[in-house]
């Protein structure tokens, strides 16, 4: 179908009318009118220019999710890249060395990213930063993709985009995969959404009246469900997190945020007293009308009880347990290896029982295995360290309904594993014990 480009509300500079007639090739042409029909479906006044590097999903070659092969090749011979490098989303449960997967496991998974040394090279050509650039944790110091507050993107990756807009103030709206690899090539993104002053307002006011700080993975969650794709400006979290943004305030706001971005459609909050707008703009930030609601700790603990069990034998002994998704910072390694010692220490055993892997950015991983005091420790209690998105191995379909424990409410709800908040998760994944477990 001919598209008559006049006819669209977007309104068009002369450069770009010039591009979708094909004054900059025929491969820049077709970028064009995808990301021109995608600003009009988004009601968009305009596009603007993109300021920043991206970051994007599109991070393993698995039919269906990535971008195929062939549309990649006709970006790199019409010799387009992105105007700023980008990072990726972390590579597919490729490093097997790290993970102890059944022999069909890693089959599944050889198959499903079998064009991914080549799918990585296009990408390279394409403007990918590095061969490391790969972690859904972009913005941790060691990987250094910070963008800076006010900076209009285009990234794609849910849990990424939310941190970008409500921590650090970017502002970028939630792209999909494909579209955010055109818009950064064509370098412009549409003026809609969480891009405008207006789209940064929140509908909701969600006032947290627990007694202690909630697990951010229940809370996020709780908040995703009940908003849905609106913005919420949520109260109460002052009282335990510093305003300051020290690094546990950063990975709280992070899991947090990737828990709303999962459960809904949530692109941006703000936190009161703690998040940039927040801070500047308090609850000015509400629309007119807003709704409200509260939670304490019945409602999350009703929700906890709602998960539905999903392994074959609800007592079974846990056979493995993944941390960082999303992918966990310097900080929460160290937190976790900590607390893994010392539970080892106050049970008076050398090992988990449950087979753990943390799972983190791989300059986050480097940093700490040159640490050699604290690495050894946590390779003698038999854990794993993978820079890898433990959640392709349930795209394999091989490990549905097995007993894998998780502290992420993200890979619960897509996969079959069995969600428990940190410290009870220390405590499972040393014992090998489920509370309340039955046995013969
Ligand atoms: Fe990251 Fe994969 Fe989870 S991209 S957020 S580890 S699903």
């Amino acid at each position: 179908m001919k598209i008559d480009f006049a006819e669209l509300k977007i309104q068009l500079t002369e450069e770009e009318l010039a591009v979708l007639q094909g004054k900059q090739g025929s491969v820049m042409q077709k970028i064009m009118e995808t990301v021109v029909l995608y600003g009009e479906a988004l009601n968009a006044e305009k596009l603007i220019p993109i300021e920043g590097s991206g970051h994007f999903v599109i991070s393993f070659s698995s039919p269906g999710i990535a971008p195929s092969i062939k549309m990649l090749e006709e970006l790199v011979a019409a010799g387009l890249r992105t105007q700023y490098p980008f990072t990726l989303d972390p590579r597919g449960a490729l490093d097997f060395e790290n993970l102890n997967l059944k022999p069909e496991v890693e089959r599944a998974l050889l198959d499903m990213y079998e064009h991914q040394d080549y799918y990585e090279q296009l990408l390279t050509k394409l403007g990918l930063r590095d061969n490391q650039a790969f972690t859904c944790n972009p913005y941790q110091p060691e990987v250094g993709n910070i963008p800076d507050r006010g900076t209009i993107l285009a990234w794609s990756e849910s849990a990424c985009a939310i941190f970008a807009n409500s921590v650090l103030g970017a502002r970028t709206n939630r792209n999909g995969a494909i579209m955010d690899l055109l818009s950064n090539i064509i370098g412009k993104t549409p003026l809609a959404g969480l891009l405008t002053d207006e789209g940064r307002c929140a509908s909701w006011l969600v006032d947290i009246v627990t007694d202690d700080l909630p697990s951010p993975h229940l809370l996020g969650a709780a908040i995703g469900r009940k908003v849905m794709a609106d913005v919420p400006y949520i109260v109460g979290l002052d009282r335990f997190l510093n305003p300051e943004l020290d690094s546990f305030t950063v990975d709280y706001l992070q899991d947090m945020g990737a828990m709303c971005a999962t459960y809904g459609a949530v692109g941006l909050y703000h936190v009161e007293n703690i998040t940039p707008e927040a801070v500047d703009f308090g609850q000015d930030l509400l629309d007119p009308g807003y709704s409200t609601f509260k939670i304490d700790e019945g409602e999350l603990s009703a929700f906890l009880d709602s998960f539905p069990q999903l392994w074959e034998d609800e007592n079974s002994t846990p056979e493995k347990c993944f941390i960082g998704c999303p992918h966990i910072s310097l900080r929460q390694l160290y937190w976790w290896a900590d607390a893994i010692q010392m539970e080892l220490i106050n049970t008076a055993r050398k090992q988990v029982a449950v087979e753990t892997i943390l799972c983190s950015a791989p300059q986050i991983l480097e940093k700490f295995t040159r640490d050699k005091e604290a690495y050894d420790r946590l390779e003698r209690a038999g854990v794993k360290l993978s820079p890898c998105c433990c959640e392709t191995i349930f795209e394999t379909g091989l490990k549905a309904g097995h007993p894998v424990i998780t502290n992420s409410n993200k890979l619960r709800a897509y996969s079959s594993a069995r969600f428990m908040p940190d410290e009870e998760l220390v405590r499972v994944l040393v014992s090998g014990e489920l509370a309340g477990a039955e046995h013969d």
